[in-house]
């Protein structure tokens, strides 16, 4: 079968072929890849910036977003049946006995660093022809999600985030926790990732606002308008104005990975504010910043800084129901979240390439 391949020492990438894999054991599923999403973590991956082969492979097969079909099960398998649609979730667990949060399933907070990523470490990914994992680590989505269930793995990592802010305004008292129809969420950064967040946000009750470089008339500002969020541009308005113009920021959900805009922004949150990174910063030069205010703030205004990576099983499961809501309230804004289609032949130039919102690989 065809795979899309990054071999790091000699800094190729290319299409290969591989043997398929086969069920091996009675929990596991196979799956015919239907779609891959390709994100800025792909693009890393591939210029060789970010991700590892798993042991003793010269290459790593890239992607971790995708939604297959079940063709095949072994027979201890409960929870899918040949034909069902289903996404699989990105991280497996460390080995080490001492890991609790592996061990409980969660390895997405595994504390030993030994996990690994379908597609980023260790372990090849997804955008090939057949996958074959655990049924634990596989989610079934339903037959109406078809044509954007796809964008189920990006969404997760808003999922996510929206699970840590539970539980971080569960310190506050009363209505401050309850009613999010009184409180602005900003999301920065309107590439997938936060336009998936802003939908949440949105469909959350939110007053939500969209905070980005891009122009107003760009295709992801026409889907800021779409769902109901408003957008301010950071062309024309520095952080400083935002607060002026917002009023207070109760909530930020980072989605740029670009330092220096989110820690001017994070200056104009408000009291009892949380501010939740997403983005992994390239390792650019040091930025300067004012520490002194920041410090000052986080502790006068009881404020939360809070990072977040991947997402459990449970984020996939609630990331589905969302899905289902998003494609009720705002179908065609979820569509054209899909700014290209391309086939596993040209999934090499659609990786190497920028450009639209996001691109994914017809496999099958
Ligand atoms: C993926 C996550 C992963 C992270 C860091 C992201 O692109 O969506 O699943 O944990 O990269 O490798
Ligand atoms: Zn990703």
């Amino acid at each position: 079968m065809k795979a899309l391949a990054v071999f790091p020492a000699s800094r190729e990438v290319r299409l290969i072929e591989q043997p398929e894999p086969v069920i091996a054991g009675p929990t596991e599923v196979k799956l015919r890849i239907l779609e891959a999403g390709i994100c800025g973590t792909d693009r890393e991956i591939t210029s060789f910036q970010y991700g590892t082969p798993p042991l003793n492979s010269p290459h790593l097969v890239i992607g971790h977003e995708a939604l297959g079909e079940v063709i095949d099960v072994g027979i201890g398998v409960t929870g899918l049946a040949r034909g069902d649609l289903a996404v699989l979730t990105v991280r497996r667990p460390c080995p080490h006995d001492t890991c609790a949060p592996c061990r409980k399933g969660r390895q997405d907070f595994c504390i030993t660093g030994d996990f690994t990523e379908r597609g980023i470490k260790g372990a090849h990914g997804f955008m090939t022809e057949f996958v074959v994992d655990d049924e634990r680590y596989i989610v079934k989505v339903p037959k109406e999600l078809r044509e954007v269930a796809v964008l189920l793995e990006p969404l997760t990592v808003g999922e996510k985030a929206a699970e840590q802010a539970r539980f971080l305004t569960q310190r506050l008292p009363g209505d401050l926790k309850d009613d999010p129809s009184q409180l602005n969420a900003v999301v920065l950064g309107a590439g997938p990732i936060g336009l998936l967040g802003a939908m949440k946000l949105v469909n959350g009750g939110f007053k939500t606002w969209v905070y980005s470089l891009d122009k107003a008339d760009s295709p992801n500002v026409k889907i800021v308008s779409a769902i109901g969020a408003r957008f301010v541009s950071s062309a024309e308005h520095p952080p400083a104005d935002l607060a002026k113009i917002i009023g207070n920021i109760s909530l930020v959900y980072e989605a740029t990975g670009a330092a220096k805009i989110s820690l001017d922004v994070l200056s104009v949150l408000s009291v009892n504010g949380v501010f939740i990174f997403t983005g992994v910063p390239g390792g650019r030069a040091p930025i300067e910043v004012d520490a002194e205010q920041i410090m000052r703030n986080l502790v006068l205004k009881n404020q939360v800084l809070c990072g977040t990576v991947n997402a459990g099983r449970a984020s996939f499961e609630e990331g589905v129901q969302d899905l289902g809501s998003f494609m009720q309230r705002f179908p065609a804004a979820v569509r054209a979240l899909i700014t290209a289609r391309m086939t596993l032949d040209d999934a090499r130039d659609a990786v190497l390439s920028r450009g639209g919102i996001k691109s994914v690989i017809k496999v099958a």
